[in-house]
């Protein structure tokens, strides 16, 4: 059995992931609007990876004999006014995505809970790897952003983004 701490902060962890996939979509929906449909693209794959990481955890408290409680999505709060915008935000929520994460893993820790610990390793990891994409989004932006030529081809590439599940998810 888990220690109640941990299981109701993963718990927590899959509605803040749902929620992100939430927000992701808000993003997608404004750079729709703008006429960026390979940004949208983009963050429509973002939302979908989210979810899959709120369904990674539901399984793994399933499978430890915790009943899952799932609570209302909050929405989401951003206030977009330019397409940087969306990258600074994107950003930014995936460093707290990172801190909580980081969060649980040092209860995990604290409690000798090692087979939770093992268990968030490939989360650890996947915020590197979030994180880094987000900053690079930004730092894309801040060198073609300006340049209506340059911010098409980032969007034509942005487009061609494609969702690939990850294995973690064995056929949920
Ligand atoms: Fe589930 Fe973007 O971190």
């Amino acid at each position: 059995m888990l220690d109640k701490k941990i299981a109701d902060l993963i718990n927590d962890q899959i509605n803040k992931e749902l929620y992100s996939g939430y927000l992701y979509l808000e993003f997608a929906n404004y750079c729709e609007e703008q006429g960026l449909d390979g940004f949208a693209n983009w963050y429509e794959i973002q939302a979908k990876e989210e979810r899959d990481h709120a369904v990674i955890m539901r399984r793994y408290l399933l499978d430890n004999g915790y009943r899952v409680t799932l609570e209302a999505i909050q929405k989401p709060e951003a206030t977009l006014t330019c397409p940087m915008d969306v990258f600074k935000a994107g950003a930014k929520h995936e460093r707290y995505v990172t801190s909580l994460i980081n969060n649980i893993y040092s209860e995990a820790f604290s409690l000798k809970d090692f087979k939770t610990m093992q268990f968030l390793d490939w989360f650890i990891k996947e915020q590197v790897e979030e994180e880094k994409n987000a900053e690079d989004l930004v730092k894309k932006m801040e060198l073609f952003g300006n340049d209506s030529k340059s911010l098409y081809l980032l969007n034509q590439e942005l487009g061609t983004r494609t969702y690939v599940p990850t294995p973690m998810l064995k056929g949920e």
